[in-house]
């Protein structure tokens, strides 16, 4: 499977990845949804829907966003991030569009990522719209607050909020122009990201999958499965495409 993998990377022309939260578990984020994933331990329609933030910021920042910035402050690019850029750069894939908000892919160098559900790096005042590095923020009072006094809120897509129509638009895009759709580390569960992996089946690209499990695209849209963790499986498949290209 690593091999058949390299050689389809390495025969295409035009390779979009879509990753999703397992690529980054091996940076010490938790998942959604399966084992130790935070929507197991606390419901996403308390604690994620934008209603829930506007009703009560401080409740959402204390118990989903404060545990989100100190794992994200720590996090670094792992195998699977460090071998996407390293395909960027042997010119195998284009963008990268990630249901993450990580920063990751770009800490690992890649430079065309687009942020499906926003970044998690900045925040911006409710009421000023003045945005401020999440890094920066002073934790000791909930919700944090800017200078003028508006609650700060992450850059992210809330549940019950749109994905940025240029996002959704131009990943749409890619995913019927590639001829390779590498998906890796996502439940594709939820809309409208799952459907960009569909789009690209329907237009004639080969689906190539990476995950520890079986996702609902696994027998009915992915071409083949690759199961094992993102880190590892990249950094195989990688060393394999590196080794094709040095045979030229
Ligand atoms: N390597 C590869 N895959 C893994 C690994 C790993 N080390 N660990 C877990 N996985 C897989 C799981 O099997 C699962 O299919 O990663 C997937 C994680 O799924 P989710 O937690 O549902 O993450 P994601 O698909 O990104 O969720 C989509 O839901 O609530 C949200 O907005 C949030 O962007 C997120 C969206």
């Amino acid at each position: 499977m690593i091999r058949k993998a390299a050689g389809d990377l390495t025969t295409a022309k035009y390779v979009i990845a879509l990753t999703g939260a397992g690529i980054s578990v091996e940076s010490g984020i938790p998942p959604f949804r399966g084992k130790d994933g935070i929507w197991e331990k606390i419901d996403p329609m308390e604690y994620a829907h934008i209603d829930a933030f506007m009703s009560d910021p401080g409740k959402v920042w204390d118990v989903l966003i404060r545990g989100m910035k100190d794992v994200v402050d720590q996090a670094l690019p792992n195998d699977a991030h460090k071998g996407l850029a390293r395909l960027e750069e042997l010119g195998i894939i284009k963008t990268i569009i990630t249901q993450n908000v990580d920063g990751l892919h770009q800490a690992a160098g890649s430079t065309d990522v687009i942020e499906f559900h926003g970044n998690f790096a900045w925040q911006s005042c409710l009421d000023c719209g003045r945005r401020c590095p999440t890094r920066t923020v002073e934790m000791d009072r909930l919700p944090p607050r800017c200078a003028c006094g508006g609650i700060l809120r992450p850059e992210c897509v809330f549940f019950g909020e749109q994905i940025p129509p240029r996002h959704l638009s131009r990943s749409q895009l890619l995913a019927m122009q590639c001829d390779i759709m590498l998906v890796i580390g996502t439940s594709a569960t939820v809309q409208p990201a799952a459907t960009i992996p569909i789009i690209s089946k329907q237009s004639g690209a080969r689906v190539i999958e990476i995950n520890t499990e079986p996702t609902p695209l696994t027998h009915s849209v992915s071409d083949y499965l690759i199961a094992g963790r993102a880190g590892e499986m990249m950094h195989r498949i990688v060393t394999e495409v590196e080794r094709k290209k040095r045979q030229g």
